[in-house]
């Protein structure tokens, strides 16, 4: 069986844009399900309609990152769609989490289209972790540069292990979407903030979820590298279960409601906030060292952060992590560019839309390819 993934309009541009009509950005976190509609309306790409579902049980994924139970995932995605009003999904893009993926921005020889598409899955596999056979590979030309007086070619690779993305599918299926694309998460958190990345610099995009923190080195505009911490909003929920011996449940409603950084001299600081900031710490650590590595082996700068994901609502995280990274910091505004439909609650909107940036960039590359 081979599925597809399909990224070929990463390079979208807002003021490039052409009507599909209706397009449904379906985000499969780790937390839960978050669906977004675009539409295009008089020249604008509005913002329609939107859901953010938990899912009903935890026992979702398996070891490896994979849909362990598809029953569960497809009746959230269904609940998600009711709950936006969404009857016609229109177009469908889905996603697959960048920990399951492999990026890669490669160098070839200049060369036609045709031996492109006959070569590029040789050329990827050597960045492979797993046979060809096992893995379903995309690739997008990203453009053409000169070393050494030679015209080159830079490609970006991504790949996902068959065996992951059918669990995808299959989620999809059950809940009864047709013929879904499938994206991966970073790539479209990315598209959904290029409207507010500077050109010319070096940008590293933080996605503060629940399972991981994903990190998208963006220069002039394009994906450089992705990587991601293996810790978020559920190591903090788990480290606050811990110190308050209370239930998930609690744990996670203290996080919300208590859960800040304290970074004013003389401001208290209570057993959840010590905890929070504890656990940020330990992310911060591990991005610190992403970011060295970037910039020694690239010789790149990166000029400045921009966060984004449900964790990045955590009170203080934006001066905390200027403070540790010593980079501006920016909160990311995935509603750039895009018209709000009257029927939009704002308030519920505003307090939702860092948890929607994938499903926004999922959707958009639909809308405006
Ligand atoms: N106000 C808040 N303060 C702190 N954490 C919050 C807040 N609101 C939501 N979160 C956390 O955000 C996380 C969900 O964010 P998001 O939807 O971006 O993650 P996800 O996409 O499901 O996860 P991943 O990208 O890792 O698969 C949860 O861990 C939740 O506890
Ligand atoms: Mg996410």
């Amino acid at each position: 069986m081979a599925f597809k993934l399909d990224f070929s309009s990463i390079l979208s541009d807002l003021a490039n844009m052409f009507v599909s009509g209706v397009a449904t950005g379906i985000d499969i976190g780790t937390s839960g399900v978050k669906v977004v509609q675009l539409k295009k309306a008089k020249g604008a790409v509005v913002f329609d309609k939107f859901a953010v579902v938990p899912y009903p049980v935890d026992d979702v994924f398996g070891g490896k990152g994979e849909i362990a139970n598809v029953d569960a995932v497809a009746s959230t995605i269904k609940e998600a769609l009711a709950a936006a009003g969404i009857k016609a999904p229109g177009k469908v893009v889905a996603d697959i989490p960048s920990t399951n993926a492999v990026i890669r921005l490669i160098d070839l020889p200049m060369m036609t289209d045709e031996d492109l598409e006959q070569s590029i899955v040789f050329e990827a596999e050597r960045y492979l972790p797993y046979s060809l056979a096992e893995m379903s590979v995309s690739y997008h030309k990203v453009g053409q540069f000169e070393a050494e007086g030679a015209p080159r070619l830079k490609v970006m690779i991504v790949a996902a292990k068959q065996e992951i993305l059918f669990g995808y599918l299959e989620s999809l299926r059950l809940a009864g979407i047709k013929d879904p694309i499938i994206d991966v998460d970073a790539i479209a958190v990315v598209n959904a903030l290029r409207p507010i990345l500077p050109a010319d610099e070096g940008v590293a995009i933080m996605d503060f979820g629940a399972g991981k923190t994903g990190i998208s080195i963006v220069q002039d505009r394009q994906i450089q590298i992705v990587r991601s911490v293996l810790m978020g909003g559920k190591s903090i929920t788990s480290a606050i279960q811990n110190v308050l011996g209370e239930d998930w449940m609690q744990a996670e409603q203290a996080k919300m409601e208590r859960g800040k950084i304290v970074v004013d001299d003389g401001e208290e600081e209570d057993e959840v906030a010590e905890t929070v900031r504890n656990v940020v710490e330990d992310i911060v650590g591990d991005i610190r060292r992403s970011l060295e590595f970037y910039q020694t082996s690239t010789r790149q700068h990166i000029d400045s952060v921009i966060i984004t994901g449900g964790s990045s609502k955590i009170y203080n995280l934006d001066r905390f992590l200027q403070m540790e990274l010593g980079v501006d910091v920016m909160i990311g505004n995935a509603l750039q560019g895009l018209k709000i439909a009257e029927t939009i609650p704002q308030e519920a909107l505003e307090d939702k839309l860092p948890e929607l940036t994938c499903a926004i960039g999922l959707a958009l590359r639909e809308v405006i390819s």
